[in-house]
């Protein structure tokens, strides 16, 4: 059985992605979504790739399997195509926190070797560090992040002090999750890469909104999961190594289907079965056995609409959606966390509510009113996509005045 492409490659009148229009999520019951930040809902395409994977296997059996095997190397394409590297660099995960514990076992760990991470950071950049630390005797650091809407250079200025002390790897979110701010990959990367350290981005909470060229920033690794704004569904996501990186990497994870010609002892007969083929050296040596196929297979829908859009475009639509909304909360008496520089803006929206208004109260409030939102680290979070409708903004700001006068007038709710 060949595990390269076959006739999935070819996309038959694939499916398109509109600005501001919801017809692919027919089923969506709220009237306003505004969380592509916590989890995408799957779009029509998104679960008829996910329904025919299943249907297929069902019908085909094992026969399928040569297929979905195939599936995976279109869709390390397509997600090479977004990211700027060589499919080859890209192996197929489950989520963003997988991808981010294997590179972290991978790496050859040396006594006291420092890990830079960051306070305010989501977890599952931080807990897999902690707990390679522990176990190889290396030592995890946890610096502040700079406040929201801070100068960024005396920020980077101490990041400098740390990597000058001697950092192996320093781990950060593309876009924080709480407040949206946009690190400076670029800057970091370079000055990790001066002083002899590596970058580990984790970028589930960017890419599909904000461009990530991983070869041009000089990224070592980076790992997304698929189900916020790649918008495709959960137990799926994508795993950069750099090439310059993969050759120091332990492949102590690998598995069956790590090898050269993995599945040859399968199908060709007698004399095959051996534990001495290589183990490749292309990324994917990670998938070192069945993953969720279904999930690959939705995750490819979803690439699919996105690049159907022109990521400028969808960039503005975006960063108009904000526009419209932001100055009507900051009328309400809500502090805006968006960067004034556009650079260090994303796809999220991050309020913080006028004193004495419970930010759990609201978000309950906004849920009855049929706005979905989230409340990351108690502050107010909008994030809208591409299906998310301008209009529905200043639906929204009625919403939240509403919502706002309703939990100040009941104390209990505060
Ligand atoms: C920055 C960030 N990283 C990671 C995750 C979780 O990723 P996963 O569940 O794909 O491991 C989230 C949110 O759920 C997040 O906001």
């Amino acid at each position: 059985m060949s595990t390269e492409p076959t006739q999935l490659s070819a996309t038959a009148a694939a499916p398109i992605a509109v600005l501001g229009d919801r017809s692919l999520f027919p089923t969506l019951q709220w009237p306003v979504h505004a969380n592509f930040a916590a989890v995408s809902p799957p779009s029509l395409p998104v679960q008829q790739a996910m329904v025919e994977q299943v249907c297929d296997v069902a019908r085909r059996g094992s026969f399928s399997f040569g297929d979905w095997i195939a599936q995976r190397h279109v869709l390390r394409a397509d997600l090479a195509a977004l990211l700027g590297c060589e499919p080859a660099d890209l192996a197929l995960v489950q989520s963003t926190t997988a991808g981010i514990a294997a590179v972290a076992l991978a790496i050859d760990w040396r006594p006291k070797d420092k890990i830079l991470c960051f306070l305010g950071e989501f977890p599952a950049n931080v807990t897999p560090w902690q707990q390679v630390a522990l176990r190889f005797g290396a030592v995890c650091q946890l610096m502040p992040l700079p406040a929201p809407q801070q100068e960024v250079g005396p920020w980077l200025e101490k990041v400098e002090v740390e990597l000058r002390k001697g950092v192996r790897i320093l781990a950060i979110s593309a876009v924080q999750f709480q407040t949206g701010w946009h690190a400076p990959l670029a800057e970091l990367a370079e000055l990790c890469h001066r002083h002899g350290a590596e970058i580990c981005v984790d970028a589930v909470q960017s890419l599909g909104a904000v461009p990530i060229d991983v070869k041009q920033l000089q990224i070592d690794y980076l790992s997304c999961g698929s189900h916020k704004w790649l918008m495709g569904p959960e137990g799926a996501g994508v795993l950069y190594l750099s090439s310059e990186r993969r050759p120091q990497l332990h492949r102590t994870q690998a598995g069956w289907l790590s090898h050269e010609e993995p599945v040859g002892f399968l199908l060709q007969g007698p004399g095959l079965l051996r534990y001495d083929r290589p183990i490749r050296d292309r990324s994917d040596w990670l998938e070192g056995g069945n993953l969720a196929a279904a999930s690959c297979a939705g995750l490819g829908a979803a690439v699919g609409l996105l690049r159907s859009l022109d990521p400028k475009l969808l960039w503005q639509h975006i960063q108009k959606w904000h526009d419209l909304l932001e100055p009507a909360l900051q009328d309400l008496g809500f502090g805006s966390l968006r960067h004034p520089q556009e650079r260090h803006r994303s796809g999220i929206l991050a309020v913080q509510p006028p004193a004495g208004v419970s930010v759990v109260a609201l978000h309950r409030a906004l849920a009855a009113r049929g706005m979905l939102t989230s409340i990351p680290d108690g502050n107010l979070r909008f994030s809208p996509h591409w299906p998310s409708p301008l209009e529905e903004t200043a639906q929204l700001a009625a919403a939240v005045r509403e919502a706002v006068a309703e939990v100040r007038a009941s104390p209990a709710l505060s």
